[in-house]
């Protein structure tokens, strides 16, 4: 161990203790409940927060949770964006309650599903849209879909993305540029090289390579990385990518779930893209289970040409609860009344204001790291400049570090997402909030620092 591994440790534990101390409560939950949840939790990730056991919630209301030990939080993760609307939006609130007593689900439509597609086609761009419960469900359509008016067999995807839980997109590519499962990939159900072809982002010379080959149904890509950090593109990217795909046959899907973050039309309307098909999910149901997929005109009517009436739900496009009154009147609600251009304004501001606190710190301290924003979403690395890639993203990664800032922020009563160092802000997130991350990162940078 180097003398700073030694002293990272030591931090870790003094935190660790701190936190065990301060939250008895959780600590009987997660004791109590691993009897019958692998790891105390209901879903395997939630291991990965930062400290002995997880931090069980008691309530959220806005940009805040209190947990069961009655300690409150300022929650910059909200839900890994799940909640980027606020927890428990008002409007969205109101909706659900009216809607729960009107009936869930019959797997018939409803007007709310009518005035969500108009609203997301008004944003994106894209008029004809599907809805899902989850945005891995959606790309996992998308997927089929392009395969299936295209006739090819490949999904190309960026190094280092992730979009879900869709077997195409574990691929990442190894030191000579082969196609390899992503590590942690449990079970591919066929090498990823058979269905997968990788790219690094932000390389139009390797986009080209892959796609001239021909087999390329779909590109699936964020428009902006944020799952390894965030990556931004470089100018005049996604106008060769357009072209490429177009040049090519290959349909360009854009998934806009945590790039949403960009602005009312996540970067599809910011940057002014021209995708074959959107996705998006996580937020807009202002939490409530919801995702959609938007297609082109042209897109939509090739795929309902081409799929017979008696077939249509024998595909492996849909699902019985996709598409419900429940999720579909939180969409309608969230988007026209939660997620509207103010609280974008409002939301970007607060981004602003965290990315110049965390910037301040870094300046004051001379810590080689960077601060990113998008939108109103913003993330520090642990790299002197801005990475060009994910493999570039990744080798700046440092999960131990990663630990000790999260865990000594969250005995600040401040959360971020345990992937990475990402703080997203919500309508309802204020200054103060920001300020109490700024507050808290300043003493562990300076603790690091000794
Ligand atoms: C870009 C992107 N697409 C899709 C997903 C999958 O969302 P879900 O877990 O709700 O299916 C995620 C989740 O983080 C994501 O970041």
């Amino acid at each position: 161990m180097t003398i700073e591994q030694v002293r990272l440790a030591d931090l870790i534990g003094a935190e660790e203790r701190a936190f065990t101390a301060a939250r008895p409560r959780s600590r009987e939950l997660a004791v109590r409940a691993r009897a019958h949840l692998p790891g105390g939790v209901p879903m395997s990730w939630m291991v990965k927060w930062p400290g002995p056991f997880p931090v069980y919630v008691a309530r959220a209301a806005g940009a805040h949770f209190t947990c069961v030990d009655g300690i409150d939080h300022v929650d910059l993760c909200l839900g890994d964006t799940g909640a980027m609307s606020g927890h428990s939006p008002a409007a969205t609130v109101a909706a659900v309650r009216e809607q729960v007593g009107r009936g869930v689900t019959a797997m018939l439509p409803t007007e709310d599903a009518v005035v969500a597609a108009e609203e997301l086609a008004r944003r994106f761009g894209v008029p004809q849209w599907q809805f899902t419960l989850s945005a891995t469900d959606a790309n996992r359509h998308v997927i089929r879909y392009a395969r299936h008016v295209t006739g090819r067999p490949k999904v190309l995807v960026v190094d280092y993305c992730y979009h879900g839980s869709v077997d195409e997109a574990f691929a990442t590519l190894d030191p000579d540029g082969r196609v390899v499962a992503r590590r942690g990939n449990l079970g591919p159900p066929v090498p990823p090289e058979v269905t997968t072809v990788v790219v690094p982002f932000n390389d139009v010379a390797a986009l080209e390579r892959a796609l001239s080959a021909g087999d390329v149904a779909v590109a699936l890509l964020e428009p902006a990385m944020t799952n390894i950090g965030i990556v931004l593109p470089e100018p005049g990217y996604h106008a060769a990518l357009r072209d490429l795909c177009t040049e090519h046959g290959t349909l360009l899907a854009i998934d806009e779930t945590h790039t949403f973050c960009a602005g009312p039309g996540g970067c599809t309307a910011a940057w002014g893209l021209a995708p074959d098909v959107v996705v998006v999910g996580k937020t807009i149901g202002g939490g409530i289970p919801a995702a959609a997929f938007g297609m082109t005109a042209d897109l939509a009517a090739r795929v309902t040409e081409s799929v017979e009436l008696e077939d249509v739900d024998v595909g492996g496009v849909g699902g019985t609860l996709a598409g419900n009154a429940l999720s579909t009147a939180a969409v309608r609600a969230t988007l026209t009344e939660v997620l509207t251009d103010a609280a974008f304004a409002h939301m970007t501001a607060l981004a602003v204001r965290w990315t110049d606190g965390v910037q301040g710190v870094l300046d004051a301290s001379g810590t080689p790291w960077h601060v990113t924003r998008l939108g109103c979403r913003a993330e520090y690395a642990f790299s002197a400049e801005p990475p060009r890639d994910g493999a570039e993203a990744a080798a700046a990664d440092d999960f131990a570090l990663q630990q000790y800032l999260h865990l000594q922020a969250l005995n600040a009563g401040v959360l971020l997402t345990p992937f990475h160092n990402m703080a997203l802000m919500s309508p309802a997130t204020t200054a103060d909030d920001v300020d109490r991350h700024t507050a808290a990162f300043t003493a562990a940078v300076g603790a690091l620092a000794g």
